[in-house]
């Protein structure tokens, strides 16, 4: 498997903070965003792993992340020339996955779980996708699952009415199918390539999978989930963030 984050757009909903620099390098207690994602490949053993950014800051992510020798791995960079959603940020991924599965993770997406079980499980068997969901209390932010008898029969982005508390979070298994889905995908109503419907293809297909988390998780591209992805990291650090 190879891992790719995915690191562009403008962070147009955190300005003035990113103004002058990319949400991902933003602070999340004590480390930069995009460590979180990236610890997270790291822990399920990938070895290989692209970063997928905006030009405006390309620089800042190889002066702060570099070879990936601190993490005893392999970084490459790409870049997104204009922001145009997650599945056309991990089409830019092709050539380096050369013809083998791939795990994308969104460069905001703080995961408490463990994902290594169900991603090395993915690697023995890669056919399909697989998401994992989250129950969280304020869904219509995100892709929300429609789960009936232990399968998703579709993945509804940002939803005005919730068909369920369950959101699809940003941590994606593909396999080599991928990137030829992403090639028939039309551009959705925000004018964005949406991982959603590359999501929703699998499902169509009848083979996505899912598993739920049970630890905290949290996106960190708005004031509010930036401010709770802060204190989730502190809380786990042992920082009271009360006291
Ligand atoms: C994206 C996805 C959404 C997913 C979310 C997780 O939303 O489109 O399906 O639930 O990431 O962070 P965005 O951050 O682009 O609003």
């Amino acid at each position: 498997m190879k891992g790719v984050i995915l690191a562009g757009g403008l962070g147009t909903r955190l300005r003035p903070l990113t103004k002058v620099t990319n949400k991902h390098l933003l602070p999340i207690y004590n480390k930069p965003m995009i460590y979180y994602p990236l610890e997270t490949l790291v822990q399920a053993g990938l070895k290989e792993i692209l970063i997928v950014s905006g030009p405006e800051h390309a620089g800042h992510f190889l002066h702060l992340l570099g070879s990936g020798k601190e993490w005893g791995v392999k970084l490459s960079y790409e870049l997104q020339d204009e922001p145009g959603g997650i599945a056309q940020a991990l089409g830019l991924a092709e050539d380096f996955a050369d013809n083998k599965p791939v795990v994308a993770i969104l460069g905001d997406n703080i995961y408490e779980d463990n994902l290594s079980g169900s991603i090395k499980n993915f690697a023995t068997e890669p056919i399909g996708a697989h998401v994992f969901l989250k129950e969280v209390i304020n869904p219509s932010r995100f892709g929300v699952a429609c789960v009936k008898s232990d399968r998703i029969i579709e993945i509804i982005e940002k939803p005005q009415k919730s068909p369920s508390n369950w959101v699809v979070t940003g941590c994606y298994l593909y396999d080599t199918q991928v990137f030829s889905i992403i090639k028939k995908l039309k551009p959705s109503s925000r004018g964005e390539l949406e991982i959603t419907d590359v999501n929703n293809y699998y499902i169509k297909a009848g083979t996505m999978k899912f598993s739920k988390l049970t630890g905290y998780w949290t996106d960190a591209g708005t004031f509010e989930s930036l401010l709770r992805a802060n204190q989730l990291a502190a809380r786990k650090n042992g920082f009271l963030v009360e006291d």
